[in-house]
């Protein structure tokens, strides 16, 4: 380089300096990521070099580098560049920010996917107009845990297929692999099942609703029918788009308990035969599936169709707040449990979902269901979800099962986020804020080392009683998922100090999102 090059160098590089003021912070944390001397620069889109493995991260790349509107439509000296690296874990990824070349390096598609959501975020923070500006520096990136999930009622509360996908993108901006689809509720059924169609008829209406808080008394209702259903092509839309974005979608196909909406589609599933309505009410209701033969046949053709929308290896059962009053009473189940020798009506739940267990077995899947399935006796293969705190999960744990925890107190986003619950729009109760999800350790201090590797990580749940607009989802999970992707995801996570204000700097990208969010921590600030 001849002198006057250098000064010119020298000229350029200092004046981008001057005036770029870099935001390198990428929530949830990376593993390492070093900052390195020189800047990224283009104004014309870069070339994007792929292998076939990483064509969905490529197409999210590209999509997103559209969104910067480059004026100029020259071709780029610049390139992004994927590469192969088997010697990478399959979730692990590293992105090499050069001031010529972007390279990521990635095993599978999943860890190109999470270098490009690293990249974006880069992207999102530092470039505006036409240009791409981008700090050097290099990061080597990879999960603390295999299972980070998030979850959404969608029976209580129903929500446009756009926002199920808007949803998506943003547990997939965080490095979340799971969507925990809650699809059946006494409150309504709304996944499509062509073999019994009053669920759909029936089931996914109810004509009622609850106006105001379950504890104000005398209940107020707003009697309006209110439901729907995702039809097949949507699911396959919805799983589809989310396995594009590293996002598995689980199933919740609840039992034996919150099935009050398939009990009054099909009264004879019930211990009474009774015809119930869709409940128009909140909580736990009695009328749960009875434990006879036609049921087990009526869930296992449910399951056949299940498993042809959902390719991932869980489905879930449910299994929680299954009330046994109507079980004590029915013949039926009484005899199951003579016939079966079964001490009493936990029993008879665990016969049930090990019975159910074994079906969903041999379709090549695994169930996941809520901690009380450990009643009476855990099913031989069940992976646990603890969310009556953590006993649950750990005695679970004791028994070699994998366990996803979700304590209520720390992993329900329906709770309230601030304390001066005044102001805040109504919720079910509960007080969890921000701070709290950020210092949740999934691993319980009382579990003997050797046993840690059954907690494969853990979820945040979205229970939408009181939830009625997508605008309140949001607000309740913004930006709470930021502190549980910390969480989940980080192996080298900040100080709260240092989150909190990664938090505050990206309120423009979760307007530029149109992403409702809560803004307590701005409040703290102040
Ligand atoms: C639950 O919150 N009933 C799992
Ligand atoms: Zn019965």
């Amino acid at each position: 380089m001849n002198a006057l090059k250098i000064t010119v160098f020298f000229i350029f590089f200092s004046h981008i300096n001057i005036h770029f003021s870099q935001n390198n912070k990428i929530i949830p944390e990376p593993y390492e990521q070093t900052i390195k001397q020189g800047v990224f620069y283009s104004i014309e889109s870069p070339d994007i070099i792929t292998e076939s493995d990483f064509n969905s991260a490529a197409t999210l790349l590209k999509d997103a580098l559209k969104k910067l509107n480059f004026k100029s439509d020259k071709k780029s000296k610049n390139i992004i560049k994927f590469i192969i690296n088997k010697n990478l874990d399959i979730e692990e990824y590293t992105l090499s920010i050069n001031p010529k070349e972007i390279q990521i390096e990635a095993s599978s598609n999943l860890g190109a996917l999470h270098a490009f959501q690293s990249l974006n975020q880069l992207i999102l923070f530092n470039n505006k107009k036409g240009v791409l500006k981008i700090q050097s520096q290099i990061i080597n990136d990879s999960p603390r845990f295999k299972y980070r999930g998030m979850h959404l009622d969608v029976g209580r509360h129903m929500f446009s297929l756009d926002f199920i996908k808007k949803y998506i993108d943003g547990l997939a901006m965080l490095k979340f692999n799971n969507f925990h689809w809650h699809l059946t509720e006494d409150q309504g059924w709304r996944v499509e099942i062509e073999k019994y169609p009053e669920l759909n008829n029936i089931g996914s209406f109810r004509d009622s609703t609850l106006t105001g808080h379950y504890t104000d008394k005398p209940w107020q209702f707003d009697k309006t029918r209110y439901g729907g259903f995702y039809t097949k092509k949507e699911i396959n839309e919805v799983v589809r788009y989310a396995s594009d974005r590293g996002i598995n979608v689980i199933p919740e196909i609840e039992m034996p308990g919150h099935s009050q909406a398939a009990v009054s589609s099909y009264p004879e599933l019930g211990c009474t035969g009774e015809q119930v309505g869709v409940a128009p009410l909140w909580g736990v209701f009695k009328e749960i599936y009875c434990s006879k033969n036609e049921t087990f046949d009526f869930l296992e053709d449910i399951i056949d169709e299940v498993v042809e929308l959902f390719p991932g290896k869980y489905i879930h059962i449910g299994g929680d707040e299954a009330p046994k009053t109507n079980w004590k009473a029915c013949g039926n189940c009484q005899n199951v449990i003579k016939r079966e020798e079964l001490k009493d009506e936990h029993e008879l739940q665990s016969y049930f979902i090990t019975r159910m267990e074994k079906y969903i077995n041999l379709k090549g899947k695994q169930i996941i269901g809520w901690d009380e399935i450990l009643e009476g006796g855990l099913a031989p293969n069940a992976t646990v979800m603890s969310w009556r705190g953590v006993s649950g999960g750990i005695e679970a744990a004791k028994m070699n099962h994998e366990v996803i925890m979700t304590p209520n107190a720390t992993c329900y986003l329906d709770h309230y986020q601030a304390k001066d619950t005044g102001n805040e729009p109504l919720a079910i109760g509960g007080y969890t804020p921000i701070e709290e999800i950020f210092n949740y350790e999934p691993i319980p201090n009382e579990l003997d080392k050797s046993l840690h590797k059954y907690v494969i990580g853990a979820q945040g749940n979205v229970w939408t009683e009181y939830m009625k607009t997508s605008k309140q989802v949001e607000y309740m999970v913004f930006p709470r998922i930021f502190a549980l992707s910390e969480v989940v995801w980080s192996k080298n996570k900040p100080s709260f100090e240092v989150f909190e204000k990664k938090v505050i700097d990206f309120y423009p990208i979760l307007n530029d999102m149109d992403i409702n969010y809560s803004k307590h921590l701005e409040r703290l600030e102040e």
